[in-house]
């Protein structure tokens, strides 16, 4: 089965090289905009009364697919790809949850950016407390990570 989509607007940060863009929003992500492009600006009515928003895009840079990866927040064990953030995936398809500070026309100014420049957006959703706040969850691997001793080594990321 194959489905098209068209991106809605372009993601830019000041990570350029996919070896080095953050790991994850709350990690090391960066400020950075969104712009949309005009067709799609209608749709951001009401947006700017949310703080947080989903951005959906896709890892334009990725080159490859590995249904088993050693992510960088645990180089030493191979964590199958569905139970990691990882960006080899089938559908290079990624999610951030971005602070949004303020929206300008068609662009969005966002905190947290973790992914590189010009990197395709495909969706905006806002984030929704009453929807999205997991009470108590459980987080497989990642809860093994001792979280106090950093995040891991990303030079062994790839
Ligand atoms: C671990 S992924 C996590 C991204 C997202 N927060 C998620 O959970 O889906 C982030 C990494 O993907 C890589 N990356 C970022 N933007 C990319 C792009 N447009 N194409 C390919 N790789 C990219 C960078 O190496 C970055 O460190």
């Amino acid at each position: 089965m194959n489905y098209s989509i068209n991106a809605i607007g372009i993601i830019h940060s000041s990570f350029h090289d996919p070896r080095s863009g953050g790991r994850q929003p709350s990690i090391d992500g960066r400020k950075g905009q969104i712009r949309i492009f005009n067709q799609f600006v209608d749709g951001l009515e009401g947006l700017e009364e949310f703080s947080h928003i989903f951005a959906l895009y896709y890892f334009h840079r990725q080159t490859e697919v590995r249904l088993k990866a050693r992510p960088c927040f645990d180089p030493s064990t191979e964590h199958g790809i569905f139970a990691s953030r990882y960006p080899t995936r089938p559908n290079p398809i990624g999610i951030s949850v971005l602070t949004l500070n303020r929206i300008q026309g068609n662009i969005l100014h966002c905190d947290d950016i973790d992914v590189i420049d010009g990197t395709p957006l495909l969706d905006i959703k806002p984030y929704v407390k009453q929807f999205d706040q997991m009470h108590d969850p459980v987080s497989g691997w990642y809860d093994q990570i001792d979280w106090e001793k950093g995040v891991g080594d990303k030079s062994k990321y790839k």
